[in-house]
């Protein structure tokens, strides 16, 4: 770091400006807090003196030249990139902005299989045909996240054309695979990688965290600042390095993708983010991990799950426990909402916790809490399996068509029955994780069918387009 990272340039200049004295004839309508609805007011007062617009000395998100532009190379030189950027539409956008600035119709792309939906998103806006890499059914941790290299590396050469490399790192359980040495293997062949590094944003800070795939060579990283980061919801970062990717044609995207009036405060957050990890110390990220080995320890005490040990490829902020039965699920789930302890995801089998960048966790009453959730679930007795089958991917899926050839096509509803062997024409994805299931443009397989039933079944909440996803699907005519 070259920068002086002490400086606020955005957070500054908008506690500077005269709220108080000055008189609004501006957007927004809330006239800097003074039009507001009394029931609301005493929660969003503070806020809304800071909730402003593009006038004298707040500059514009779009066109940067004052203290948002002073504010992202603070950005970029923490993060050691030659640009970075402020998201207002989390990394949603800017995932959509990275693939859009370098696919064009019909272009191949290499895509990690277990991708965001913003990810397949932007492939079908761009128009893309993306071949899909899966990652391996890891058993140990029962996940997807191992990326195989080798197949990856086998995969770059039989395709010359390939645009791009798109990536996920790490997954949302915090998980990450050896990236640099798909990295450097795609740019011997002068393909950009593209990292989906939603989760990382604090890997900056190196160990105990796994390494940022921005310092191993990446050549565009998306970071949901708000996910990991003390940083209001939606705050995100876009960060350029190198020559393979044009920095016009992101920036284009992004004033194309964004609002034209993005909110400051979220602006400000990400401006005091940047300045939080900038300046936390190695002693206060010993103390973080000292009270996350605590929680792991506590959680660990239980019989009535398993808590996957810490790992050097995982994020130690993530804790995640596993129970192997759907009705043992949902019965600890209630038990912990109801000590008012909220996990941040519950798959089928696991729940995944995620502690902050900070000390604030009061451990007395986690631990009183775990005991009695415990108490409760050894007083009964749970003898069902997990009803979600697990699901095989092909380690590598070309999609018949593009996602620009999809656009002509015309399509036809059928029942689940009917589904097997048709070409997908809408995604199919458990919320959370956000991870497609089934993929537009995907053939349909029995495997799906069952798992999308028991997905059902389970009461998952599912992300789909349109009619009612218990009986069919649309599908190619
Ligand atoms: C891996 C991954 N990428 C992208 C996103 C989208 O991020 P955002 O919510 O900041 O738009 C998510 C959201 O959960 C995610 O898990």
């Amino acid at each position: 770091m070259n920068r002086n990272q002490k400086r606020t340039p955005l957070f500054t200049a908008l506690e500077n400006h005269p709220k108080q004295n000055a008189t609004s004839f501006h957007v927004p309508g809330h006239k800097n807090g003074s039009i507001f609805p009394k029931q609301g007011k005493t929660y969003f007062q503070d806020i809304l003196k800071i909730d402003l617009t593009e006038i004298s000395g707040l500059d514009d998100l779009h066109h940067p030249e004052g203290a948002i532009k002073e504010a992202q190379e603070l950005t970029a030189d923490l993060y050691n990139a030659d640009y970075s950027y402020f998201l207002v539409g989390g990394s949603t956008v800017g995932n959509l902005s990275m693939i859009l600035s370098v696919c064009q119709p019909g272009d191949k792309v290499l895509v990690q299989r277990n991708s965001h939906k913003s990810i397949m998103n932007a492939l079908e806006l761009a128009g893309a045909k993306p071949i899909f890499i899966s990652p391996a059914f890891h058993k140990e941790t029962e996940s997807y996240h191992l990326l195989n290299i080798d197949q990856v590396k086998k995969t770059i050469p039989l395709h010359s054309d390939i645009k791009a490399i798109i990536l996920t790192y790490p997954d949302y359980f915090g998980r990450t695979y050896p990236i640099k040495e798909i990295i450097e293997e795609a740019h011997t062949y002068q393909i950009p990688v593209l990292v989906d590094e939603a989760h990382g944003p604090h890997f900056t800070l190196g160990s105990p965290f796994p390494m940022s795939s921005l310092s191993l060579g990446a050549d565009i990283v998306v970071h949901s600042a708000h996910k990991m980061l003390p940083a209001m919801t939606m705050g995100s970062f876009l960060h350029i390095k190198g020559s393979y990717v044009d920095r016009y044609k992101v920036e284009h995207y992004l004033q194309m993708i964004q609002s034209s009036s993005p909110s400051y405060p979220i602006m400000a957050s990400l401006d005091l983010a940047r300045y939080f990890l900038a300046n936390i110390t190695s002693d206060e990220v010993i103390e973080v991990i000292d009270e996350v080995t605590k929680i792991r320890e506590i959680f660990q005490r239980s019989k009535e799950w398993h808590t996957y040990p810490e790992n050097v490829s995982t994020d130690p902020l993530k804790i995640t426990l596993e129970i192997n039965s759907t009705k043992k699920l949902k019965e600890t789930v209630a038990l912990f909402e109801e000590h008012y302890i909220f996990p941040e995801l519950v798959t089928s089998n696991q729940m995944l916790f995620i502690h902050g960048l900070d000390t604030y966790m009061d451990k007395h009453h986690l631990q009183k809490s775990i005991l009695s959730i415990e108490q409760r679930l050894s007083s009964k007795h749970f003898d069902d399996k997990i009803e979600v089958p697990f699901i095989t991917y092909p380690s590598i899926n070309e999609m018949p068509f593009s996602y620009g050839e999809m656009k002509t096509k015309d399509v036809e509803w059928v029942t689940w029955e009917q589904a097997k062997g048709r070409i997908a024409m809408e995604a199919v994805t458990p919320y959370p994780p956000g991870i497609p299931f089934l993929m537009k443009g995907e053939i349909i397989t029995e495997n799906h069918i069952d798992t999308i039933n028991a997905l059902i079944r389970n009461g998952q909440h599912i992300h789909y387009k349109g009619h009612d996803i218990q009986s069919g699907i649309l599908v190619l005519k």
